[in-house]
């Protein structure tokens, strides 16, 4: 819901709820108050009540408004009386506390009780005379003679009066109540839909700004709020990731350095050596300058590859090679990769072979040239690390629901069991290889960021001293 909409639905509420509630409140009261009091709680009772009071407040006016001789005058009191007739009232004169004209027998403490309830000026103006209760209203006096003294007038009234102060007292009071009650529940709702999330952001961005950016922000609260946690949840995605993002760059260019600086040293340390020998003459015949050239050949072109290596490798690292994929038949793909890699093999008396155990599916997306790196890299080892006079590779093709599985089984020197997870980290080396042969351990790191760019998995299996099998798991797609 929108903030605004919120609002106006807030406030409608907070307005109309303590009217319902006042509303509610008098109908429970009649109902109670008839049923159980045998109150009769009506307009025509209220009517009567009303023009009770008019008519004494009229005739108080009157009399106020009249000349004090008049008082006395026998005549002019039965005026009086006559004009409270139709509400049946009664009227009292008195001068110096003594009633001088009065149509009811009332003593002094009722006339007492009737004055005070007048200065009383409570909402009531009603007073209990002999078990009966009536509306009073009074006014002080002056005679002509000087003295003072006060005129009441009484008019009879049921039990109603006193409900109806009381009914007006309820209902005015539980419209006050609720209306409090209401407005504190609203704000209590308000502040939780929108007040809550934009804590939860001000605490959110306090973290951002130490430097902490991995507590997720919530879709909380109202649509506007909603947006603006999902724009600061964008915002904590991005920030984290061009913070993790400029971390790589810089793992990986330390990366570049520390190994440019210890693993190429190793070959230029050697090139030298050899140069020096020519210079000083220690290669004395031409059969011995030819070999020392050649090892320094040897030593460029191992430097050239490593360089070229470390380079791929950093780029993959950093997404920075697009990947051209291209839907390929797996078989015929790994028929070709044989074709190709099989007579050099063969050389290093090494055999190749194709199993192919494929039914429902042999298509995948790949990129053919960089898969085809990972393939060299893996047949690479499978060469380097053979110990066997007679060498054994088998790439077996098989499926999974989901998957084909490449796995390519050699008979080499095998990886020790620890090894197997490891030889995928970035100049990893086992050490039976670090004393052996040439290579700046990452081969099969390229390999698994090539696979894993394609969205695939690639882990190693070692079988003793019988040899290891590397292993891919690549998505298929459907043959059409
Ligand atoms: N088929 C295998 N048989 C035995 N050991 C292997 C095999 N493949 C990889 N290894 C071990 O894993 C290590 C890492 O292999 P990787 O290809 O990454 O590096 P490398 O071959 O040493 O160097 P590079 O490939 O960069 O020339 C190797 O040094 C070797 O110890
Ligand atoms: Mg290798």
């Amino acid at each position: 819901m929108e903030v605004k909409k919120r609002m106006i639905i807030f406030n409608t509420i907070t307005v109309i709820t303590p009217f319902i509630v006042a509303a509610l409140t008098a109908f429970i009261f009649v109902l109670v108050s008839s049923k159980v009091f045998n109150t009769n709680i009506n307009y025509d009772n209220f009517r009567k009540l009303a023009a009770t009071r008019y008519e004494l407040l009229n005739t108080i006016k009157d009399l106020s408004r009249s000349n004090p001789e008049h008082l006395e005058d026998v005549e002019f009191q039965k005026y009086l009386y006559g004009k409270l007739s139709n509400i049946d009232g009664e009227i009292l004169i008195v001068k110096n506390n003594t009633v001088i004209f009065g149509t009811k027998d009332i003593n002094k403490i009722d006339i007492e009780k009737s004055l005070d309830t007048v200065k009383d000026e409570t909402l009531k103006n009603v007073v209990k005379i002999n078990n009966d209760s009536y509306m009073v209203e009074a006014a002080s006096l002056t005679f002509k003679d000087e003295s003072t003294g006060n005129v009441i007038l009484l008019a009879p009234v049921g039990k109603e009066p006193n409900i109806f102060g009381r009914f007006i007292l309820v209902v005015l009071g539980i419209f006050f109540i609720s209306f409090i009650g209401t407005n504190l529940f609203m704000s209590y709702l308000f502040s939780k839909r929108i007040v809550s999330p934009i804590g939860q952001l001000k605490k959110a961005t306090a973290e951002i700004s130490k430097g902490d950016l991995n507590s997720q922000i919530m879709e909380i609260g109202d649509n506007e709020i909603k947006e603006l946690c999902a724009d600061f949840e964008k915002m904590r995605v991005q920030l984290k990731d061009s913070i993790r993002m400029k971390m790589k760059y810089d793992d990986n260019r330390k990366m570049l350095i520390s190994s440019i600086s210890h693993d190429l040293k190793t070959p230029i340390t050697s090139i030298k050596g050899y140069v020096e020998g020519i210079l000083d003459g220690v290669a004395n015949t031409p059969e011995k300058k030819d070999r020392y050239l050649k090892t320094i050949y040897s030593k460029a072109e191992q430097i050239d590859i490593m360089i070229d290596d470390l380079l791929l490798y950093s780029k993959l690292d950093l997404n920075q090679i697009p990947f051209n994929y291209e839907k390929t038949d797996i078989v015929e793909y790994f028929s070709y990769c044989i074709h190709e890699s099989g007579p050099e093999l063969e050389k290093s008396n090494i055999h190749i072979q194709l199993h192919n155990a494929l039914q429902n599916s042999k298509y995948v997306m790949i990129d053919r040239e960089r898969m085809r790196r990972v393939i060299v890299n893996i047949i690479d080892n499978s060469r380097k690390y053979m110990d066997k006079a007679e060498g054994q590779i088998d790439i077996l093709l098989r499926e999974t629901n989901l998957s084909i599985i490449v796995e390519i089984k050699d008979n080499g020197v095998g990886i020790h069991k620890d090894d197997a997870n490891k030889i995928f980290n970035r100049f990893y080396r086992a050490d039976l290889a670090r004393s052996g042969t040439t290579g700046s351990g990452l081969g099969l790191a390229i390999a698994k960021q090539i696979v894993e760019g394609h969205k695939g998995k690639i882990w190693a299996v070692g079988h003793g001293s019988e040899g290891t099998s590397i292993i891919l798991s690549l998505a298929k797609v459907k043959d059409l």
